[in-house]
């Protein structure tokens, strides 16, 4: 009686698969890996019962509208443990179609004691103990396509994105599944799309670690159009085209907040926690009575209150009388993307106001509203924090925390020209790098700057350099980011494969963060010329008196000789003289400059190859050497070995 009742709600649910899968069905059953174990089992007979056993339970599963099933049969001594997955974008027939070709590739192995078959959209796997638990095993692998992309850059650097994306929510989703696609900024509308998977009988520890594996693996893909990464226990994959029909795609954006489960906030947690604890109800406390008057507009610099409430909605009027009306001269300075006021709270709070000039479409609102959620979680020493945010009607305001210091320019060029010791110009150029590279790699989302430039860093007290301005690239509307970015951008700092071809990669932010580096040694402006003996910008005249080993030449005069160790200079030269290399392949990326400015030795790099400006096509991506189906599958012995000795 009860199956009776069941019929129609399987009826609904077949027909539901049926309006969700791809138009066409495709049991994408291109084969990834196989690979069967040397030993043979002991009683065929009693194997072969075993193993059709486990398999038809697997079917009854899949037939159960499941994507992820496991069974065994332990009977006599031949026990078989056998595993099936598809991946979640698949309808249930084509799962079940995946499964029939695996089952019957599988079987080829004959009587072996344990066999694998991946496929695009499944994989069967059987042992003769249980694997369930298993993630990462020797012979996981890349398996890369051999066409590469055209935006070489751009394309790599959204790869990796998605990739990252990927790698961060999928362990934190239900079910270790997530399909997502993400557009190619500066890819001329191209888009990418990816899945990560993991086996649901892992643990969420050992999803997350077989994904880490997974990325750098697929990493090495890169610039190929398309990757694969397999393992015992996940699988990812990206491509330019679409695998997945587009209603598929995942919301991972909830699962890339901070608080997950990442192991190192979770153990720094764990320290901060206690004391922490304490702190923040004596904080609360104080706040909650204070407040009760003022509204909480200013969140105030206790430790705690500002982490724990998020970006705020400060109201227009209180930001209008704080900036006293945008008065002019509270002006303090003309940014890319609007101008910036100075603003006295109520509360007595200083603040920085930005004026921002973005598009007022829905579209842009919107963004508006995610993009200053995304840059408020965004908490590092070196980064200016965004406090809060305003949007009236035709007005999108944000407040960010007032430096009393203004900007680098000012202490190069300006009115405080020459007043920087070389110990603070140090610590500039150590906590610059230190900020890109934690947007770049540290946060949750890579975050390009693309507009590194003096008067985009603010210097606290102490001198301790803040970069403003970050994430505000992102607001452009999609299909102007580009060109206006490339507007916005200021030349002699722009990455010439950015100005020139569009190409943005972090390495963009490489490049312009070597050429301040530049102008903080020098003092002298990156676009203006030096007129002694010939007429040179900054950059061509680093580079010659880095050739004729003269770099102290370039120093800035107002610097004491004797504060500075020459060793020092020379190698911190070169370092931005790596970072300006006109292939963006070989500029470091920003931890690895931070790692230089402290090492001793010689650059890791080598030596720095020329800045060109009007280079065009240098082959970025260096050394891609695909690995083929073949390296692939070479690599399977010792992945399905595991069951035997
Ligand atoms: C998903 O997209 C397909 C086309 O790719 C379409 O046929 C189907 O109706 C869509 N399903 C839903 C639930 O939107
Ligand atoms: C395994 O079985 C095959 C036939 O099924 C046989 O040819 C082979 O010799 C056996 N190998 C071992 C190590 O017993
Ligand atoms: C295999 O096991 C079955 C019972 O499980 C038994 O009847 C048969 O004789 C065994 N075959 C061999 C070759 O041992
Ligand atoms: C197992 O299944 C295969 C294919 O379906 C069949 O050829 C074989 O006879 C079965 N063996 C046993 C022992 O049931
Ligand atoms: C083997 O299957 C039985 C049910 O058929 C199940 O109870 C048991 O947990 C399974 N063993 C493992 C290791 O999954
Ligand atoms: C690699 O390229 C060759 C020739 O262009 C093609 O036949 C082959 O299928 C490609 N292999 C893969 C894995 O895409």
């Amino acid at each position: 009686m009860e199956s009776r009742g069941l019929r129609p709600l399987m009826a609904v649910v077949i027909w539901w698969w049926w309006l969700i899968s791809p138009a066409v069905s495709d049991p994408q059953t291109n084969l990834l890996n196989q690979g069967c174990s040397t030993y043979n089992v002991t009683n065929l007979s009693d194997f072969y019962t075993n193993l059709n056993a486990t398999f038809s339970d697997l079917e009854t599963q899949l037939n159960d509208n499941k994507l992820f099933a496991t069974a065994n049969r332990t009977r006599s001594g031949d026990s078989v443990y056998a595993m099936v997955q598809c991946r979640n974008y698949m309808s249930a027939e084509d799962c079940l179609a995946c499964f029939a070709d695996a089952q019957s590739l599988i079987r080829s192995c004959g009587a072996a004691n344990g066999a694998r078959v991946i496929y695009d959209g499944c994989f069967l796997r059987y042992e003769s103990n249980s694997f369930y638990d298993q993630t990462t095993l020797a012979g996981n692998a890349a398996i890369c396509g051999n066409d590469t992309a055209s935006q070489v850059t751009a394309f790599q650097s959204a790869v990796e994105g998605l990739i990252a994306d990927l790698e961060v929510a999928t362990p934190r989703i239900n079910g270790f599944y997530a399909a997502y696609k993400m557009e190619v900024v500066g890819g001329g509308g191209a888009t990418v799309y990816g899945v990560a998977q993991c086996v649901e009988t892992a643990s969420q520890t050992a999803c997350q670690d077989c994904l880490q594996v997974a990325n750098s693996n697929i990493n090495s893909c890169l610039p190929s159009k398309n990757g694969r990464a397999i393992d015992a226990g996940c699988f990812l994959r990206y491509s330019d085209v679409a695998f997945f029909a587009d209603n598929q795609t995942t919301n991972i954006t909830p699962f890339l907040q901070k608080g997950g489960s990442n192991k190192k906030k979770a153990i720094i947690g764990g320290v901060v926690g206690g004391v922490g604890l304490a702190l923040i109800v004596v904080v609360l406390l104080l706040w909650y009575r204070s407040s009760r008057k003022a509204k909480p507009a200013s969140t105030g610099d206790l430790l705690g209150v500002t982490e724990l409430q998020g970006p705020v909605n400060y109201s227009y009027s209180d930001l209008k009388s704080a900036t006293m009306m945008f008065r002019e001269e509270n002006k303090l300075g003309e940014g890319g993307f609007g101008d910036v006021y100075k603003g006295h709270l109520k509360n007595g709070k200083m603040v920085a106001v930005k004026k921002l000039f973005i598009g007022q479409t829905d579209r842009a609102k919107a963004n508006f509203e995610s993009e200053v959620k995304l840059i408020s979680n965004v908490h590092h020493r070196n980064l200016i924090r965004l406090l809060g945010c305003c949007s009236k009607k035709s007005e999108l305001l944000l407040v960010y925390e007032y430096m009393a210091n203004s900007s680098l320019d000012k202490f190069l060029f300006g009115e405080k020209r020459g007043s920087l010791n070389w110990k603070q110009r140090f610590n500039i150029i150590v906590g610059i790098a230190r900020g890109l590279a934690y947007l770049h790699e540290e946060f949750h989302v890579c975050i390009i700057h693309r507009d590194i430039k003096p008067s985009n860093v603010l210097l606290d007290d102490d001198f301790q350099p803040k970069i403003a301005d970050f994430g505000l690239a992102r607001l452009l509307p999609e299909d102007q980011s580009h060109v206006s970015t490339k507007f916005a951008g200021t030349l002699g700092y722009t990455a010439p494969e950015y100005a020139i071809h569009g190409q943005l990669s972090e390495k963009a932010d490489t490049y312009s963060y070597g050429v301040v580096v530049l102008e903080i040694i020098s003092g002298q402006r990156c676009n203006e010329m030096k007129i002694e003996p010939v007429t040179e910008f900054l950059l061509e005249r680093a580079w010659k008196l880095y050739e004729n080993d003269n770099h102290l030449k370039l120093v800035d005069e107002s610097l004491d000789p004797e504060e500075y160790d020459a060793e020092e200079v020379k190698k911190i030269i070169e370092i931005a003289l790596l970072c300006t290399q006109s292939s963006a392949s070989m500029r470091p990326t920003m931890s690895e400059v931070v790692v230089m400015l402290y090492s001793k030795d010689a650059l890791q790099h080598g030596t720095p190859t020329r800045p060109t400006f009007i280079s065009s096509n240098n082959r970025a991506g260096g050394d891609t050497s695909p690995s083929t189906w073949d390296a692939a599958s070479n690599a399977t012995a010792s992945f399905s070995g595991v069951s035997g000795r």
